[in-house]
């Protein structure tokens, strides 16, 4: 037998593997140091109230025999559709219950959506950029180009007409950088890809975190309903990283080679996804209730502060930095033209703090680094003077 050889093709850890890897025998080495983890981005707040309750509810149906549930539907629940179809007309945009996928988050259908389209595809991928997008797409043996962010672009590639790609990955606000596309940015990739019969993957995951007057979902764009899926998640808006919950939509009228890919898309989940957990779908639908919303905006409100605290300090110490006001994410430039792992290993070793290499991301996130504000409060103001003291 013979394995897939495109593992081959990857670089030899995933990036946040690497980083716990190196942060873990670093504590192991230093057991009496008391080391605050700003690397990945995950949470620290517990669910909303009322999202445990209804996960609590969910649990209770299970446990009689007259509101037992056995599979879920591939698509999910339709309580749960409705309430992310309600949620998108909250702030303007048409999306019906019937396109959407829920799954168990973006990540997953990120790495997994490349199902339904041809190996022999050109992937653009915006660099620096969140590995899952270019480690699953070696792992198919596409062919992968690379658009380079930078402070010249704000962070903020644009599409070139010379260069033919099929499928297009997206994220804003993005992560790693915070940067986020005005509406006029994401029309011209709209354009570009209607243009040119490529399909946009929009990754949506970092949306609730937008403060200014930008797209919180490229279906707010015209033109996107012919050319785009969108990729969001529960894991970052609602604290939802271990407990597991995401949406994908499909438009109905998105069809590529004679085929429509709602129905492609429906026939890959039919045939491997048996769908997310009844408690976790109502979970998910307790998220989008008036209670839900206004439970989860003050978790993203404390995580909005952080990013302040953090911004703050850079600017104190007049570091570059972009992201923060967007997104949970900041992005740094390492000081006095220290490398991205340099920057690493100085504030393991000297301030006790981890984030996460911008190199990590991509060619273009050398010399830059991600600090994420989903830490505990007294953690962050902490590492904050920890990084002011080694710093100033
Ligand atoms: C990150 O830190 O970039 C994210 O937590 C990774 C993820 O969402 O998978």
């Amino acid at each position: 037998m013979k394995i897939n050889r495109n593992f081959d093709n990857l670089v030899p850890n995933y990036l946040f593997a690497d980083v716990a890897r190196k942060t873990a025998e670093y504590a192991a080495a230093n057991p009496d140091k008391k080391i605050i983890r700003l690397g990945i981005g995950d949470v620290t707040l517990p669910l909303a109230p009322v999202v445990v309750e209804a996960m609590k509810q969910g649990a209770e149906e299970l446990a009689h025999k007259e509101t037992f549930k056995g599979y879920p539907e591939y698509e999910g629940y339709d309580f749960l559709r409705e309430a992310i179809s309600g949620y998108y007309k909250s702030f303007g945009v048409s999306v019906s219950p019937d396109e959407i996928f829920v799954s168990d988050g973006a990540k997953s259908d990120c790495g997994n959506i490349g199902d339904i389209f041809s190996q022999d595809n050109t992937v653009l991928v915006t660099d620096p950029v969140y590995p899952v997008y270019v480690d699953s797409n070696i792992m198919a043996g596409r062919k992968i180009i690379y658009t380079a962010c930078n402070e010249q672009n704000g962070f903020s590639a644009m599409p070139d007409e010379s260069v033919k790609a099929d499928i297009i990955f997206l994220c804003s606000p993005n992560n790693p950088t915070g940067a986020a596309f005005t509406f006029g940015q994401l029309k011209a990739w709209v354009d570009y890809a209607n243009k040119n019969d490529a399909v946009i993957l929009y990754d949506a995951a970092y949306e609730a975190f937008i403060t200014e007057d930008l797209p919180r979902s490229i279906y707010a764009i015209e033109g996107a309903r012919t050319c785009a899926i969108e990729l969001c998640s529960l894991s970052k808006t609602a604290g939802f990283t271990g407990t597991r919950c995401g949406y994908t939509v499909i438009p109905k009228e998105l069809e590529r080679d004679g085929h429509n890919l709602y129905a492609t898309w429906y026939r890959r989940q039919a045939t491997k996804f048996n769908g997310v957990s009844y408690p976790v779908q109502c979970a998910a639908a307790a998220v989008f209730s008036e209670e839900g919303q206004r439970q989860i905006r003050e978790n993203i409100a404390y995580y909005q502060e952080n990013a302040r605290i953090i911004a703050s300090a850079l600017d104190e110490l007049g570091i570059y930095y972009t992201g923060g006001k967007n997104s949970p994410y900041i992005w740094l430039k390492c000081p006095n033209g220290m490398g991205s792992w340099e920057f690493f290993d100085l504030l393991l070793k000297e301030a006790n703090v981890v984030g996460t290499p911008g190199e990590g991301f991509g060619e273009n996130g050398a010399g830059y680094f991600r600090l994420t504000s989903f830490g505990d409060r007294e953690s962050t103001v902490e590492a904050v003077e920890r990084i002011k003291k080694l710093l100033s």
